[in-house]
């Protein structure tokens, strides 16, 4: 892996970049990330382009060896332009047109956005694009951060309607998929369907997913116009975009795929902890993954174009980041398969929004503790094994994430929530796990981990049915297989399409808890002898074939005795959102002792490498000492 920095030269004093660029090579880094927010330097006023910065940029560091990555400033346009031309803006729910001050305040939609950021981007392109040190290009920066997926500007309202015609041949089809007579939500016309703004309670679930799957292909669609002027006037060059996955509102898959490159921001603070850190790790690189792969792809190319190097300025509390952390972060992503690694960011910001983030160099210009972490890496990193093909895949998609945010119907139970519990369960018996597309080769796997896969399509069901047929072992987790993509449920009973070979149909899906509330009245989980929390969500089975194996029952509370994991064949439901029950069911079905939470445990080159994520250290790997 390699690693480098995302420097910012137009916020520091020009006498600092020469040393700081000699100072970042004789640290041993390779890449530089800049320009992402820097559009008003690029051109303070309309087609007055100022270069001389950037070129001696871009040349101080091609004289020092370092490779570039120039991003396009499209999250940050300039006062002058929202003046000019307002309608670029985004515009919020309640109405309320963006101004200018912060970052992501454009519409993907707009015309006028579109083409002023295609003409920047053209800008860039026709002076650096075949600049022999730019490697790489970002578009655009996170974009549907800060809540900014969706839009209801005008031109957003338009869109949608030619987005629904699309998708539906009339408005009677329309009234037919979503809630229809329900609450009187049936339309005359298509084009009397509103983009959804607050009303005192809930609307229709299918006109809220619909604006969420509207504005993500709007979000595609502009970086996808941008990634083509780059393509063609830079070629040869990677082209990504970053995305914090951490609470993302758009779907980043549609980002990356076309990519062919998939690049997260990893703000590790912004999690759970390492387990949560692990599955952003395997989730990133799958989002390039294209249709059809299996393990041979080993989980796809992915980049952080940002790492946390020290306290972030953002979490509600901002942790001290202990000796160690950051080596062990980097070391994680490593040995996940990242190909890059670029630290957020180079100097500390003395002025402006960030202040209070963590640099590689501090405000006064010394180096902070994390450059001797930096020096340790450069030498060890080549020391890093490959990984090797997983045997275990965990389908992901965004749609289903959406589906339980928007009815989310207790809280502890969401898409991610769930994914990471099946993650990190299969990770404490020391296997990888490729988090692939819901259109991935799931047959190639030995094992197949589908927790939440709540939208039932004919694809999805033929995918899960051929892995069975091949041998894999299929484990469907909560909330799996209940409604199509419009939001509406199934007319079968759950999981559909599952139950006839499941020899089981589910009965109970929601709290373990009793009314009225008492915490000794909810239910737990035995699994054998163990009597384990059953986490914030369960489901419980009606069986109707008599060879169901049933490896855990409900114990105590409202459910009392009901099966809440079975098994037939090569198909397990296992009903619960809680993690203990995911590592003691997995154990039994794999024959194996879990190793200690702490402890991340990998097969590389044929050994045994562990991750401490108490001591914070790595041990295993020839040559590395592990604190
Ligand atoms: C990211 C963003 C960066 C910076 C960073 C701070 O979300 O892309 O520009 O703001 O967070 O941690």
């Amino acid at each position: 892996m390699k690693l480098g920095v995302c420097w910012a030269p137009e916020q520091h004093p020009r006498a600092t970049w020469g040393p700081d660029v000699e100072r970042m090579a004789a640290l041993g880094l390779t890449t530089v990330r800049l320009g992402e927010f820097a559009w008003s330097t690029y051109e303070p006023e309309r087609e007055r382009f100022v270069w001389d910065w950037l070129d001696e940029a871009v040349d101080r560091l091609d004289g020092a060896g370092l490779e570039v990555v120039l991003a396009t400033p499209t999250a940050t346009p300039p006062a002058w332009l929202l003046a000019e031309r307002p309608d670029i803006a985004r515009v919020g729910p309640d109405g309320r047109r963006a101004t200018h001050g912060s970052r992501r305040h454009t519409c993907p939609t707009s015309p006028a956005y579109r083409e002023e950021a295609a003409r920047i981007v053209a800008a860039l392109v026709a002076r650096y694009g075949e600049h022999p040190a730019v490697v790489a290009w970002q578009v655009d920066n996170e974009p549907g951060n800060h809540a900014t997926a969706r839009c209801w500007c005008d031109a957003c309202s338009e869109a949608f309607t030619g987005w629904l015609r699309d998708r539906f041949p009339d408005v009677t089809a329309l009234n037919a998929a979503w809630a229809g007579p329900f609450w009187s939500t049936d339309y005359r016309d298509l084009a009397d369907v509103a983009l959804p703004v607050p009303t005192v309670t809930a609307h229709d679930p299918a006109l809220e997913l619909a604006h969420r799957r509207f504005g993500s292909r709007q979000h595609a669609a502009a970086v996808s116009a941008q990634r083509d002027l780059i393509r063609a006037g830079s070629p040869g060059r990677d082209v990504f975009t970053n995305v914090y996955l951490g609470d993302l509102d758009l779907d980043p898959r549609e980002l990356a795929r076309p990519s062919g490159l998939a690049a997260a921001d990893s703000y590790p603070h912004g999690l759970d902890g390492p387990a949560e850190v692990a599955f952003h790790l395997d989730l990133n690189r799958g989002l390039a993954l294209p249709a059809d792969t299996g393990p041979e792809a080993r989980g796809g190319r992915g980049w952080i174009a940002e790492q946390q190097p020290g306290p972030v300025n953002w979490v509600h509390d901002n942790p001290a980041v202990p000796p160690g952390q950051v080596r062990l972060w980097c070391w994680q992503a490593a040995l996940h398969g990242t190909e890059r690694t670029l630290l957020f960011r180079w100097r500390a910001a003395r002025r402006g929004q960030e202040q209070h983030h963590a640099a590689v160099l501090r405000h006064d210009g010394t180096e902070a503790a994390v450059a001797a972490e930096i020096r340790r890496l450069v030498t060890e990193l080549p020391a890093a094994p490959e990984r090797p093909p997983a045997t275990v895949a965990l389908p992901f998609a965004h749609l289903d994430g959406w589906q339980l945010e928007i009815q989310p119907h207790l809280p502890g139970a969401t898409h991610r929530e769930l994914a990471v519990t099946a993650h990190a369960a299969a990770a404490r018996f020391g296997l990888d796990v490729d988090v692939v597309p819901d259109d991935a080769d799931l047959a190639a796997y030995a094992v197949v981990l589908a927790p939440a896969l709540h939208t039932v399509t004919p694809d999805r069901l033929r995918r899960l049915e051929a892995a069975l047929d091949a041998g894999s072992l299929v484990v469907l987790g909560p909330r799996s297989l209940v409604r199509d993509g419009d939001a509406a449920w199934t007319d079968v009973p759950l999981p559909a399409g599952f139950t006839a070979r499941l020899g089981a149909r589910l009965d109970h899906v929601g709290s373990p808890a009793g009314w009225p509330r008492d915490p000794a009245d909810v239910s737990r989980v035995r699994v054998g002898d163990e009597v384990l929390p059953a986490g914030a969500w369960i489901e419980t089975s009606v069986l109707d074939a008599p060879d169901v194996e049933v490896l855990a029952t409900a114990d105590g509370g409202p459910l009392h005795g009901a099966p809440v994991v079975i098994r037939r064949g090569g198909l397990v439901h296992l009903g619960t959102a809680s993690r203990a029950v995911w590592v003691a069911v997995l154990g039994r079905l794999l024959g194996r002792v879990p190793h200690p939470a702490h402890l991340e445990v990998l097969t590389r080159a044929g050994r045994e490498v562990v991750l401490d994520h108490r001591a914070r250290t790595v041990t295993g790997l020839p040559g590395v000492t592990p604190g």
